[in-house]
C-alpha cells in the first residue's frame, strides 16, 4: 500500500516548511524512521523521518519550494509496487530561481530537534502526573524546546519508582543472595543466616530516595517547572492545581495525562492494609509473616511469592485461571510453575476466590475450586488482581474526554478525542508496564512537537522477575501459528550454557520462534536467569529486522549468557555447538 510523506506540523505556530533537501532519490529505497528530506522553517532547519519502509516512488514537491504544513511532498510504495492512478498526473513544482536577496539572507541554525519555546504566558506542555510516563514526557518535551510543567500530587517517581519495580527489585536482591547462601553447603554456618528486615526496608529506602532525588535533578536540569499539588481540568487548555488549600490555574497549549494507577480489589474483598494488604502496604511491612496467601497469579502475584518464599513464608498463590502470568508462552509458564513449586510455593490454579475476611488471628479465604468451594487461612493476604486507572477528580467528563471501559481512549499517536490533549500510561491501559508508559510519553511529545511517532506494541518487552526471571517481546509460539506462520522454533537450554552452570543458575532456556522461510523473528521467550537484560539484544534484532541468521552470528564473549540467545538462533537452524544432535 502507498504510504504519504507529508510535511509534519513543525510546532505550534508554524504553519509553512520550505523542502531544503531531498536526503533520498526518486526509486531508492527507504527504511521507516530513516531521515529522507530537510525541511526549513523561519525558526529552523529539521530533518523528516520516512513513514514507512519502501520505495521512494515519487517527489511531489523539489527542493526550495515552500508548502503548507501537512502537504504531501512524496510517495512510498511497497517493492513492486506501481505508483497509484491519483499521483501519475501530479506534476513537480518547479522551484524560482533564487534572487541575490535570497542568496545574502543568513540560514537558520540547523538544529537536530524541535527548539520552538512557547510565549511566556503559558505552558507549551502540561503533564499530569510525574511517575515514568509523565517525567520521561516532561524530559523528552524540554529536549525539543518546548516550555514544560509538570504536576504531581504526590511523589517523583510514581508508582514505579515509590511502590513497585524499584523496591521489589531492592528486595529481589536481598533475598537472592539470602537464599543462596541458605541454600548452599558452601558457606560455613550459612543456613543459620538471618535477615535483618529493617535494613532490608532502609536500603530500599535509600534506592528509592536516590533515585527520586536523581529525577529531580534531571527536571531541575531541563528546566521543567515542577508543582506539587492535584491537578484538574478547567478546560482543555487550563489545568487548575490546588495545593495546602490553594487553587491556581495554568494555561497550556497540550495536555498530556499520565496519572497511572491504583491497586484493584475484588468487590468481596477489603484492603484493610493490616491483614489484607496490597502492593502499597506490602513494600513496608516491617515483620515477616508466618503464611501469605496472595490472590492473582499474574506479574505481581508472582513476584511477591518469590520474596516471601525466599524470607521463609509459607505461601499460596490462588489463581482463577488455568495457568499462572497466562499472558506469557504457554512452555515458559509451565516451566516456571514447575521451578516456583520446586522452591516451596503452593500455587492453585482454577481457584476463584469469592471472599476473604480477617479474622482475629487469620484471614479467611473461600475458593471456588472448580464448582468446590474450599477454604483457607493465613496470616497475611496481598491481594494482586490487577490495577484501576486513576482518573477520579481529573474533570474527564467536562472537557469531553472519550473513555473505553474505565481507560482513557487514545490513538496510537497517543491522542485523546480533544484536540491537544493526550494520555499515556496506566490510565490508557494498554500495557501496564512501566517501560511501556515512558515509550507512550515519548510517542505523545514528539507528536506534539511536530513528528509523527506511532507506539508499536509488538517491540514492547514484558518482564517479570522472578527467580529465575522471565522476558518475552513479540509473539508466543502458539499466537505466531494462529496467525498463519509458517514457523520453526530454536531453544537452548541454560544447562549447556558454561556461564550460567558455574552461577549455579543452569535453569531455564531460551526460545525463539521465527519465520520458516525468512527466518524474520516473531516472538522471544527467555525463562533465566537474567532474562530481562538478555531480552534487550533480542528487540534489538527485532527493531532492526534482523534475522534469526544474524543472530546467531554475532560473537559473543565466552562465557556469558548471552551466547544462549545465538545458540537458540543457531538451534533454528539445527546447528547449536551445545547442543546434542538428536539422531
Ligand atoms: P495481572 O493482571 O497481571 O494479574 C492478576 C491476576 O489475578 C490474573 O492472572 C487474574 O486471572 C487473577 N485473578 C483475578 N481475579 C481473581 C480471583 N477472584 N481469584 C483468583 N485470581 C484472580 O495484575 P497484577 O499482577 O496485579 O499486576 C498489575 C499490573 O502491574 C499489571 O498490568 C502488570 O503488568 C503490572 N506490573 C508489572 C510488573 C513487571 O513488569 N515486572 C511488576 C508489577 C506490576
Amino acid at each position: 500500500m502507498a504510504t504519504e510523506v507529508v510535511v509534519p506540523m513543525l510546532g505550534i505556530t508554524i504553519e509553512k516548511g520550505k523542502i531544503l533537501k531531498w536526503l533520498k532519490s526518486e526509486g531508492e529505497f527507504v527504511k521507516k524512521g530513516e531521515s529522507i528530506f530537510e525541511v526549513e522553517t523561519d525558526k529552523l532547519v529539521t530533518e523528516v523521518e520516512s513513514p514507512a519502509t519502501g520505495i521512494l516512488k515519487k517527489i511531489l514537491i523539489p527542493e526550495n519550494i515552500e508548502v503548507p504544513v501537512l502537504t504531501v511532498v512524496a510517495v512510498i510504495t511497497e517493492k513492486g509496487e506501481e505508483l497509484p492512478e491519483r499521483y501519475r498526473a501530479i506534476k513537480p513544482e518547479i522551484p524560482p530561481p533564487p534572487t541575490p536577496s535570497m542568496l545574502s539572507q543568513p540560514q537558520p541554525q540547523k538544529v537536530s530537534a524541535l527548539s520552538i519555546r512557547a510565549s511566556e504566558e503559558g505552558y507549551d506542555i502540561a503533564i499530569l502526573g510525574a511517575g515514568v510516563g509523565g517525567y520521561v514526557a516532561a524530559i523528552r518535551a524540554a529536549q525539543m524546546g518546548a516550555r514544560v510543567l509538570l504536576i504531581e500530587k504526590d511523589e517523583l517517581g510514581g508508582t514505579c519508582l515509590n511502590r513497585g519495580c524499584i523496591p521489589t527489585k531492592s528486595f529481589l536482591s536481598d533475598v537472592k543472595i539470602y537464599s543462596k547462601v541458605r541454600g548452599s553447603d558452601i558457606f560455613i554456618n550459612g543456613s543459620k543466616v538471618s535477615i535483618d528486615l529493617k535494613k532490608m526496608a532502609s536500603r530500599k529506602n535509600k534506592v528509592v530516595e536516590t533515585m527520586r532525588r536523581g529525577v529531580s535533578m534531571l527536571l531541575d536540569s531541563q528546566k521543567v517547572t515542577f508543582v506539587r499539588g492535584f491537578a484538574k481540568f478547567s478546560d482543555p487548555k487550563t489545568i487548575e492545581v490546588s495545593s495546602n488549600g490553594k487553587v491556581k490555574n495554568y494555561k497550556a497549549k497540550n495536555v498530556i495525562i499520565a496519572t497511572g494507577s491504583q491497586v484493584a480489589s475484588l468487590p468481596t474483598v477489603k484492603i484493610d492494609g493490616k491483614k489484607i494488604l496490597s502492593s502499597d502496604e506490602v513494600v513496608d511491612l516491617r515483620e515477616i509473616p508466618k503464611e501469605v496467601i496472595v490472590i492473582g497469579g499474574g506479574v505481581v502475584g508472582v513476584e511477591f511469592a518469590t520474596i516471601f518464599n525466599c524470607l521463609g513464608t509459607k505461601v499460596t498463590v490462588l489463581e482463577m485461571l488455568p495457568q499462572i502470568i497466562s499472558t506469557e508462552d504457554e512452555e515458559v509458564i509451565r516451566g516456571l510453575k514447575l521451578l516456583l513449586e520446586k522452591q516451596g510455593i503452593t500455587i492453585l490454579t482454577r481457584s476463584k476466590v469469592l471472599s476473604a475476611f480477617p479474622g482475629r488471628e487469620k484471614v479467611e479465604v473461600t475458593i471456588d475450586q472448580e464448582g468446590k468451594k474450599e477454604r483457607l487461612f493465613g496470616k497475611k493476604v496481598i491481594m494482586a488482581v490487577g490495577r484501576t486507572p486513576y482518573t477520579e477528580g481529573l474533570n474527564l467528563e467536562r472537557v469531553g474526554i472519550q473513555m473505553e471501559g474505565k481507560f482513557i481512549k487514545v490513538n496510537s499517536k497517543m491522542e485523546t478525542n480533544v484536540d491537544g490533549v493526550y494520555a499515556i500510561g496506566d490510565v490508557i491501559g494498554k500495557m501496564m508496564l512501566a517501560h511501556a508508559a515512558s515509550a507512550e510519553g515519548i510517542v505523545a511529545v514528539e507528536n506534539i512537537m511536530g513528528k509523527v511517532r506511532e507506539i508499536d506494541y509488538q517491540k514492547i518487552p514484558s518482564c517479570i522477575y522472578t527467580f529465575p526471571e522471565v522476558a518475552s517481546v513479540g509473539l508466543k509460539e502458539s499466537e505466531a501459528k494462529q496467525k498463519g506462520y509458517d514457523i520453526q522454533v530454536g531453544k537452548f537450554p541454560y544447562l549447556n550454557n558454561g556461564k550460567a552452570l558455574a552461577m549455579g543458575e543452569a535453569e531455564g532456556f531460551v526460545k525463539i520462534v521465527a519465520e520458516k522461510e525468512l527466518g524474520q523473528i516473531l516472538g522471544v521467550h527467555i525463562l533465566g536467569e537474567h532474562a530481562t537484560d538478555l531480552i534487550g539484544e533480542c528487540l534489538l534484532a527485532m527493531n532492526v529486522e534482523a534475522s534469526i541468521e544474524d543472530l546467531g552470528e554475532v560473537i559473543k564473549g565466552h562465557p556469558t549468557l548471552s551466547e544462549a540467545v545465538a545458540e537458540a538462533a543457531l538451534d533454528w537452524n539445527g546447528i547449536a555447538i551445545h547442543k546434542t544432535k538428536i539422531l
